[in-house]
C-alpha cells in the first residue's frame, strides 16, 4: 500500500476508536464528548504518533492508544479555545458552548483530558518519561493560549514572541504527538528529541499557515467560523508583519471588519497582496518545513513517512 492509500486506512481506525471511548456516565457528559470525537477533524496528530513510531521501527499497536490520546487532548484544547475565541462552528457544526452552554463545554473538556489521560495510561508499556512529556505538553498549551489571548490587547507583538506563543501552543502538542511515537520504540533519546524537533517545526509551520488560512480560505473549505481573528485582535504572522509596516491601514480596516466583516477583511486581504506579505507568509511556511525535514537528515530511521506528511501539510496552503 502507498503511504497515500495508508492515511484514509489509518484515519477510519483512529475515528474507530475515538468512536466509542466514554459510553457511559451522565448524558450530559457522554453527549457532548461523542459529538466532538465523532465531529471530525483530520486526525493528523495521531497520524504523526504512527509514523513516528513507524519510521523508527515500531508497529501500529503498541501506540495506538497513546495516538487516541493525543486527539483526545487535542479534541479538548480545541473545545475550550473555542469557548475563549468566542468561534460558533467548529468540523462544519456548531461548538459545544453554542450547541450547549459555557458550562458544558468547560466541562466536557475536562472530561476529555482525564479520557485522553486514561488512553495514554493504556498504552502498553507507557513509561514515566511518555507520561512526563504529555503532561508537559499539557502546559505548554495552557501557556501558549495564555500568551495568544495577552496578545489580543497588546498593540505591538514582535515576531519573536509570535513564534514562541504558538510553538507552545501548537508546536509543543505535535512535537509530542512526534515524540511519544518515537520513545514507544526504544531508539535512543537522541533520535526521539530530533523526531520531536521536526514535529515542533511542522507545528510552527501549520499554526502560521492556519493563520494564514483563516484569512485566505473560507468558512467552508475550514470547517470552521473565521472571523475572531480579526474581531478579537489576534497577532499572527500577516498580521504583525502588516502592523510593522502600516499599523495606521490595518487599525482601520480592523475597525470596519468589526462592523462589516466582507469589506474590512477584503481591504486586510488587498493589502496583505499587495505588500507581498501573503507571498511572504507562504515562504515563511515552506521554509519552516524544510527546516523539519532536515532535523531528520542523517538519523538512522526511515523518514519516508515522516517526509510525506510533512508534504501533506505543504498542500493543504494550496
Ligand atoms: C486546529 O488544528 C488548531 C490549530 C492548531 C490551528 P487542526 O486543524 O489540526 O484541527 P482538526 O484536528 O483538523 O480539527
Ligand atoms: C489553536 O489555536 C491552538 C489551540 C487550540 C491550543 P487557534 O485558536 O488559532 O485555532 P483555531 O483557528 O481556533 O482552530
Ligand atoms: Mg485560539
Ligand atoms: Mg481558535
Amino acid at each position: 500500500m502507498s503511504i497515500a492509500d495508508i492515511i484514509p486506512a489509518y484515519r477510519d481506525e483512529i475515528n474507530k476508536g475515538l468512536s466509542n471511548i466514554y459510553p457511559y456516565g451522565p448524558d450530559s457528559l457522554t453527549k457532548p464528548v461523542a459529538y466532538v470525537l465523532q465531529g471530525g477533524g483530520k486526525r493528523l496528530r495521531p497520524l504523526l504518533t504512527i509514523f513516528s513510531a513507524e519510521a523508527c521501527g515500531g508497529i501500529k499497536k503498541d501506540v495506538f492508544s497513546a495516538a487516541l490520546a493525543v486527539e483526545v487532548l487535542h479534541n479538548f484544547t480545541l473545545v475550550h479555545d473555542d469557548i475563549m475565541d468566542q468561534d460558533s462552528i467548529r468540523h462544519g457544526q456548531h461548538t459545544v458552548h453554542h450547541k450547549w452552554d459555557d458550562g458544558v463545554a468547560i466541562l466536557t473538556g475536562d472530561a476529555m483530558l482525564s479520557l485522553a489521560l486514561g488512553l495514554l495510561n493504556q498504552t502498553p508499556a507507557v513509561s514515566h518519561l511518555q507520561m512526563k512529556i504529555f503532561i508537559d505538553g499539557l502546559l505548554a498549551v495552557c501557556e501558549g493560549q495564555a500568551l495568544d489571548k495577552e496578545f489580543e490587547t497588546q498593540s505591538s507583538v514582535s515576531l519573536d514572541e509570535y513564534i514562541q506563543m504558538i510553538d507552545l501552543k501548537t508546536g509543543h502538542l505535535i512535537g509530542l504527538a512526534a515524540e511519544l511515537g518515537a520513545i514507544s520504540t526504544g531508539v535512543e533519546s537522541h533520535i526521539c528529541e530530533k523526531v520531536r524537533d521536526y514535529g515542533r517545526l511542522v507545528g510552527r509551520a501549520f499554526q502560521i499557515q492556519d493563520d494564514y488560512l483563516e484569512i485566505f480560505s473560507n468558512s467552508s473549505n475550514m470547517g470552521k467560523s473565521l472571523e475572531s481573528d480579526i474581531v478579537l485582535g489576534k497577532k499572527t504572522f500577516l498580521m504583525i508583519k502588516a502592523l510593522e509596516k502600516n499599523s495606521g491601514v490595518i487599525i482601520k480596516a480592523l475597525e470596519i471588519a468589526r462592523v462589516d466583516f466582507e469589506k474590512g477583511i477584503g481591504i486586510i486581504r488587498d493589502y496583505l497582496e499587495n505588500e507581498g506579505i501573503k507571498n511572504s507568509a507562504q515562504k515563511e511556511i515552506d521554509e519552516i518545513l524544510k527546516l523539519a525535514d532536515e532535523k531528520l537528515n542523517d538519523l538512522p530511521i526511515d523518514k519516508e513517512k515522516l517526509l510525506y506528511f510533512s508534504k501533506l501539510i505543504k498542500k493543504r496552503g494550496n
